[in-house]
């Protein structure tokens, strides 16, 4: 598959006539080819969505929301389909993959009915025969850019706010997961959409996602990435005063007390830090486990591991897909070799899998250490892999605040049975996001998504919070009085 960008409603090859492989992780081959786009073609999409905007700004919010209803619909329709493709440019396991476009579905449904909310506020004004509200407007051009590991939810956790909002998009995907996003456009375009209100530019961040954060006509940037690209980003619209959003991932905790019932632990673990092979922002790559079953809790671990299937994602049986390419293999297996010079006790796993069928695709094998220090690199920096470390501690307290030592604060779990430890753990864990007896993954779409400290800059992702990254508060006073009044001195004291 060759894929193009979308720009004005047309297919388009980039003007750098270059194109960059899209390879299947599983297997190595490729798959397809993607144009890489330089700056014109940013500037084209731009331009293409500015004048988008001004006409969809105009159109009634429930009558957009239709489109998103149709949409939505026909993600449903190729479910199936777009999963698999996804598993194949990708490599996240077939279920996971369903799993990642019915949050698509989701976000569709949600954000479409809210263009028959989009509420604002309507409030007394302090005058007589005066009236007061505030609305919520369109920004306008709005440029995301999103990573790979969710190739299409992310893409929708930040579009579909924006358009039901009134504004246009330019995307720029990651080179890796070019398929979703041609498909995302495909159903965007039978959807009805007018031309150039979503726009997709390929390329690489360096040269595509940079043009798009320095346009000064795109108005607001919503990045998910890493915290190096993210601070980067912010630095630049800072400058320009351009509005920006970012989640920068996380090093996420799930923290197991001595009353927790352990089967169900190992089930949270098991899935929180080896489901998408680790490479969730969400993923849990630290066990804060109590000294009284920090020992149960190794062997069970240890016995539950061993079940993991690893292999090619398409396999209904397989667990483990592969990580995304060669260079994140050797990021991970990196870090496992400091991991071992800090003094952390390796249990399982800890090498790349390059025996038979594993050779030509990029496999870690599901690791496991234990006896970690909460300093230690393995247990504050993100690997992004199938990589997961145990620190004992003594009581909740100090629990909570290894949890919280760390520079990220995107999503904290706690498994007791005891309700005055949940209570506590609710209120004190600085993260964004808190589960109880669940792991550290499996969001849903309704409820703000992001966090605190580095995995973040004070915005959300989904939920009705995603609409404050795509919309201006309007004030607006109407006084119906026929004179002047002015507001803090015509008041009767
Ligand atoms: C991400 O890894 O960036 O909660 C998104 C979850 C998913 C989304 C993860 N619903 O793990």
């Amino acid at each position: 598959m060759k894929v193009l960008n979308f720009i004005n409603g047309e297919w388009k090859e980039s003007s750098s006539k270059q194109f960059a492989p899209v390879i299947n992780p599983a297997t190595g081959d490729a798959i397809g080819e993607v144009t890489v786009s330089i700056e014109a073609d940013v500037g084209a999409a731009v331009k293409a969505a500015k004048a988008a905007q001004k006409k969809w700004a105009l159109v009634p919010a429930p009558k957009r929301a239709e489109v998103l209803y149709k949409v939505g619909y026909l993600l449903k329709e190729r479910k199936e389909q777009l999963a698999r493709m996804l598993t194949m440019e990708m490599g996240k396991v077939i279920e996971e993959a369903r799993g990642e476009v019915q949050e698509g579905i989701d976000m569709a449904f949600y954000m479409a009915g809210e263009g028959r909310r989009l509420f604002g506020d309507t409030t007394p004004s302090e005058l007589k025969d005066k009236f007061a509200m505030s609305v919520r407007a369109p920004v306008g051009v709005v440029g995301i850019i999103t990573p790979w590991n969710f190739p299409i939810a992310i893409a929708t956790w930040k579009s579909f706010p924006a358009i039901v909002a009134g504004n246009a998009v330019v995307w720029k995907p990651a080179l890796e997961t070019p398929f979703m996003a041609q498909e995302l456009a495909k159903i965007f375009e039978e959807a009805g959409l007018p031309k150039g209100v979503f726009n997709v530019v390929n390329g690489d961040g360096p040269t595509t996602g940079n043009a798009l954060v320095e346009h000064p006509d795109v108005r607001v940037i919503s990045f998910t990435g890493s915290n190096e690209v993210g601070r980067k980003i912010a630095e630049k619209c800072g400058r320009s005063l351009k509005k920006v959003s970012l989640e920068m991932g996380g090093k996420n905790a799930v923290i197991v007390m001595d009353d927790a019932d352990l089967s169900l632990a190992v089930e949270g673990i098991l899935w929180s830090a080896f489901g998408t092979s680790g490479q969730r922002c969400t993923a849990c790559s630290r066990i804060i486990a109590h000294e009284n079953i920090k020992k149960e809790l190794e062997n069970r671990l240890l016995e539950a591991m061993r079940t993991l299937t690893i292999g090619n994602g398409l396999d209904e049986n397989v667990k483990v897909g592969p990580v995304i390419n060669e260079k994140a293999l050797q990021k991970i297996d990196r870090y496992v070799q400091i991991g071992k010079e800090e003094g952390a006790k390796l249990l399982t796993g800890g090498y790349i899998l390059q025996e038979g069928e594993y050779n030509k695709g990029y496999y870690y094998a599901p690791t496991l250490f234990t006896d970690v220090m909460p300093n230690m690199r393995i247990a504050r920096e993100e690997i992004f892999g199938p990589v997961a470390s145990i620190i004992p501690v003594k009581s909740l307290e100090e629990a909570i605040e290894v949890n919280n030592s760390v520079d990220y604060g995107l999503s904290s779990s706690i498994f007791t049975r005891d309700v005055n430890k949940v209570f506590t753990a609710m209120r004190d864990l600085d993260t964004g996001i808190v589960y109880v007896n669940a792991g550290t993954t499996g969001a849903e779409i309704h409820l703000p998504f992001g966090g605190t400290k580095g995995t973040g800059n004070g915005h959300r992702d989904s939920g009705v919070a995603a609409l404050d990254v795509f919309t201006e508060w309007k004030s607006i006073y109407i006084d119906f009085s026929g004179k002047l009044q002015r507001a803090q001195i015509d008041i009767d004291e």
